[in-house]
C-alpha cells in the first residue's frame, strides 16, 4: 500500500472515529443490522458458555465485538483497524474488560497473529477499501483455525440500487479509490486463495449488503500459494 494512500486513509478514518458510534443513516440501516445478523449467526453455532476466539478486521469502534460480548461471556476478542483514533476509542470503551484487545494494523500487511489462531474470523463493510483484496483475504485464511469461519460482510451491489447506493451517492463521497466485488465474483475470489463459499445472504433495503460465510478449503485455491509483504514495508 502506498504511503500516500494509508495516510489518505487514516486520516478520513481518523476523522470519523469520535462520532463513528452515533446513531445515524448508516448506523441503522448498515451496521447495526450487520452487526445483529453476524451475532445470530454466531448465536446459532455456539452456546452463550462457550469459550471462542474472534478476530474483527477493519474493527473500527469495536461495536461489533463489544455487542458480541455482550452474548458470549467467555470468548476473547482482538479487534485490528488501520485508524489509530478508532483503535483509541474501542481500547477506552473496554479498558476494564481482559477479554478484548485493539490494536493498530494493515488487513493488506501481515497482522501479528499465529497461524490458525482464530474460530471467527470478520471483516464488515471494510474490505472494498482495501488496495490489496488479495493480500488481505490470505490473511484471513492464514488466521483462520481449520474449523474456523470468515464472517465477511460488504456492499451488494448486483441490484440497480445497491450499484446505485454504493458506486454513486456513496462513492461521490469516498476520497479514494474503494473496489466492490459483484456476488459470483467475490465468490470465486474467495475460492482461488482457498477459501470455500458456504452461504451469501443478501440483505437488501435502503443499503444493501451481503454476508459472505466462507470455511478454509481442504483443496486450497489456486492463488493459495504466495506470502502478504511483510508487516511496515510499502507497496
Ligand atoms: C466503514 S468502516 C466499517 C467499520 C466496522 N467494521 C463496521 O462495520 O461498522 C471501515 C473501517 O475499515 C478500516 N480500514 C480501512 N482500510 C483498512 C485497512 N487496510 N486495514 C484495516 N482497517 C482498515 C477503517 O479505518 C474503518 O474503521
Amino acid at each position: 500500500m502506498s504511503e500516500t494512500f494509508k495516510d489518505q486513509a487514516v486520516d478520513e478514518f481518523d476523522s470519523w472515529s469520535d462520532t463513528y458510534d452515533e446513531e445515524g443513516f448508516f448506523r441503522r440501516h448498515l451496521f447495526i443490522p450487520t452487526e445483529d445478523h453476524i451475532i445470530k449467526e454466531l448465536l446459532s453455532l455456539r452456546k452463550p458458555d462457550e469459550n471462542f476466539r474472534m478476530l474483527d478486521i477493519g474493527c473500527a469502534t469495536g461495536k461489533l465485538l463489544r455487542k458480541t460480548g455482550e452474548k458470549f461471556a467467555a470468548a476473547s476478542f482482538e479487534g485490528v483497524d488501520i485508524a489509530p483514533g478508532m483503535i483509541k476509542v474501542a481500547s477506552e470503551k473496554t479498558q476494564d474488560d481482559d477479554r478484548y484487545h485493539f490494536q493498530v494494523g494493515n488487513a493488506a500487511e501481515a497482522l501479528p497473529f499465529d497461524d490458525d489462531s482464530f474460530d471467527y474470523v470478520s471483516c464488515c463493510h471494510s474490505f472494498h477499501h482495501y488496495p490489496d483484496q488479495e493480500s488481505a483475504a490470505k490473511e484471513f485464511l492464514r488466521l483462520l483455525k481449520p474449523d474456523g469461519k470468515l464472517l465477511f460482510v460488504d456492499s451488494y451491489i448486483n441490484s440497480v440500487w445497491g450499484f446505485m447506493m454504493h458506486c454513486v451517492i456513496i462513492g461521490t463521497y469516498e476520497k479514494f479509490q474503494v473496489h466492490h466485488f459483484k456476488k459470483n465474483a467475490l465468490k470465486e475470489f474467495f475460492e482461488n486463495v482457498g477459501l470455500k463459499v458456504e452461504r451469501q445472504d443478501v440483505v437488501t433495503g435502503r443499503v444493501p449488503w451481503m454476508m459472505t460465510v466462507c470455511v478454509p478449503s481442504a483443496e486450497g485455491g489456486e492463488n493459495a500459494a504466495s506470502e502478504p509483504e511483510e508487516k511496515g514495508e510499502s507497496r
